[in-house]
């Protein structure tokens, strides 16, 4: 396999709104990201993947775009952009933007000429229809919105008041193409493509995920905006399986560097309510699913690799335990997904243990997802009971990773000295990075560790290029595997669960590279009889 230097990166996302604001004004801003380089660059990651930070109306938290070349005034303007990259390239982080192609905001000009007439030039920019389908939304509802000053109905996947683009319409990908190369003339260092899986879509089909059109449109973009330019570049593909995920990532066939697939991330959802009435969590589950994720590519495509970002609950809260194992057992999820193939990308705040916030009443959630489901689910189908709504919305509201960085314990975490756009984690006084940089043995510093060990230790080869195999794979509480490069073998032993576990391997340690525990070495230094305490997790070089 041809390396590339995203094979090495780690990369860190920031949700613009709740990480850092420097005006005062209870939104996070591009001046407080700035703020926090330093500290990113302690942490040792390569890349920011920045949530969107274009002007938007923030019905869906901007993205809903009204302009792909302005900056919101709440984040500040484009000089301030400029100076984001540049200070960050001087710690040596790029930054990828967030593209969100599949639709615009209502508010975007295209938009607003577009539903001017019938035969308006913008027009076909957007999906019209006389009829609506039976088509969803996916934020709940129908995905059609009927228009009255031209008597027709729009598409919207998700919510009404952002219209998806026609990509149907060359015109669409020829403007798109030109902002995504003004974007690399301001010197970033790639993309986030928003569900990018959705705009191949054949809509009169009802087909849209994976429509036929979706591979030559990212064939087209690739030439006209990546080749050649050492961009790295992640699709949003929640339907992938490995199959389509080559389809993405192969570097032969020159679309993405790679995709994030989303089984994993899935795998306790219901049936029927999804998100809202999650199952139990299986641990044989999630080490199948990953372990086929971590063989399907034989240099023919990437892994991208988490657990957490702005739309998924935080994972010591999900499958750890946030109250008395809480250090342990983020470490642990840290240690297992580290130590697999591909690019790791840690979502703020992942790196201290934040966890699932509850709030008593519905009106203090902001998300789009959760407020129109909330009228969809309970208010019109009364499918679920408002308390059952609930306890899926701390299980699994998006809300869950937007409440605002914990960085010290003063007033609002030391987030704004404003009032902060959506409440803060009550846990803050105690769950901050002041508390974590001083505490020599924190989860922060073990993902430094992590880090260090990926990037620039004798085990760098192993742990990104190196081979895996999964260990014990039916027992229910233990995730273990084995990496291996030329003659270099490690063990990545984790107790996924609150009970101690005794196992015995025919392996030789070497020597315990890392241990989420305390201990003195020999304590743990026989793999034939191996005791590992709740949420324990040990890497091992082996003989
Ligand atoms: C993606 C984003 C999510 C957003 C949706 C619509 O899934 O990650 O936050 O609501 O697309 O743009």
């Amino acid at each position: 396999m041809e390396k590339q230097w995203w094979h090495s990166a780690v990369v860190y996302q920031v949700y613009p709104r709740s990480f850092c604001d420097s005006s005062g004004d209870g939104n996070g801003d591009l001046l407080g990201i700035i703020s926090k380089l330093d500290y990113l660059q302690t942490l040792g990651i390569d890349l920011i993947w920045l949530s969107p930070v274009y002007l938007s109306p923030m019905k869906d938290n901007g993205y809903d775009i009204a302009d792909y070349q302005a900056i919101d005034p709440r984040f500040g303007g484009l000089e301030d952009m400029r100076e984001l990259i540049a200070q960050a390239k001087q710690r040596n982080i790029g930054i990828m933007m967030d593209l969100v192609l599949n639709h615009s905001s209502d508010q975007h000009e295209w938009f607003k000429q577009s539903r001017q007439s019938r035969d308006n030039p913008y027009r076909d920019y957007y999906i019209w229809r006389d009829q609506p389908s039976e088509l969803r939304s996916i934020f709940g509802g129908s995905a059609w919105q009927y228009d009255p000053q031209t008597e027709q109905y729009y598409c919207h996947l998700f919510a009404d008041a952002q219209p998806d683009l026609n990509w149907e319409n060359p015109q669409v990908a020829k403007e798109i193409h030109q902002m995504i190369n003004w974007w690399t003339e301001q010197g970033v260092a790639g993309f986030r493509l928003d569900v990018i899986d959705l705009i191949g879509k054949q809509i009169d089909q009802g087909i849209t995920e994976n429509g036929p059109r979706l591979h030559p449109l990212l064939q087209q973009m690739h030439q006209a905006c990546f080749k050649g330019k050492a961009l790295v570049t992640v699709g949003e593909t929640w339907g992938a399986t490995p199959e389509l995920a080559k389809l993405y990532s192969d570097p032969a066939r020159q679309e993405l560097s790679m995709v994030f697939q989303f089984e994993h991330a899935a795998i306790d959802w219901h049936p029927q309510h999804g998100k809202w009435q999650p199952q139990p969590f299986n641990v044989v589950a999630l080490k199948q699913v990953l372990s086929k994720w971590q063989t399907t590519f034989k240099g023919d495509g990437w892994n991208a690799l988490f657990w957490n970002n702005h739309d998924l609950p935080r994972i010591v809260s999900r499958w750890g335990n946030d109250q008395q194992y809480r250090q342990r057992s983020a470490k642990l999820f840290a240690t297992l997904l580290h130590g697999m193939q591909g690019t790791p990308y840690i979502y703020q705040g992942e790196e201290i243990a934040m966890t699932n916030v509850r709030f008593e009443q519905l009106e203090d959630y902001d998300d789009i997802e959760i407020t129109n489901n909330y009228q969809e689910k309970v208010v019109e189908q009364q499918s679920l009971s408002h308390q059952q709504f609930m306890q899926g919305v701390y299980a699994s509201g998006r809300d869950n990773a937007r409440t605002p960085m914990q960085w010290d314990a003063s007033a609002n975490g030391g987030f704004s000295s404003g009032q902060p756009w959506l409440k803060i984690n009550p846990n803050y006084t105690e769950i901050n990075v002041a508390a974590a940089l001083n505490e020599p043995q924190s989860v922060f510093y073990h993902y430094q560790q992590l880090i260090a060990l990926r990037k620039s230790s004798e085990y760098s080869d192993t742990l990104i290029y190196g081979s895996y195999q999964l260990l014990l794979p039916e027992h229910p509480q233990v995730f273990a595997y084995l990496r291996q490069y030329q003659q270099q073998r490690l063990l990545v032993v984790a107790n996924v669960s609150e009970l101690d576990q005794r196992l015995s391997f025919e392996l030789k340690a070497k020597q315990v590279i890392l241990n989420n525990l305390q201990q003195a070495k020999g304590a743990v230094q026989h793999l034939s009889a191996l005791q590992l305490a709740p949420y324990q997790a040990i890497i091992y070089e082996l003989e």
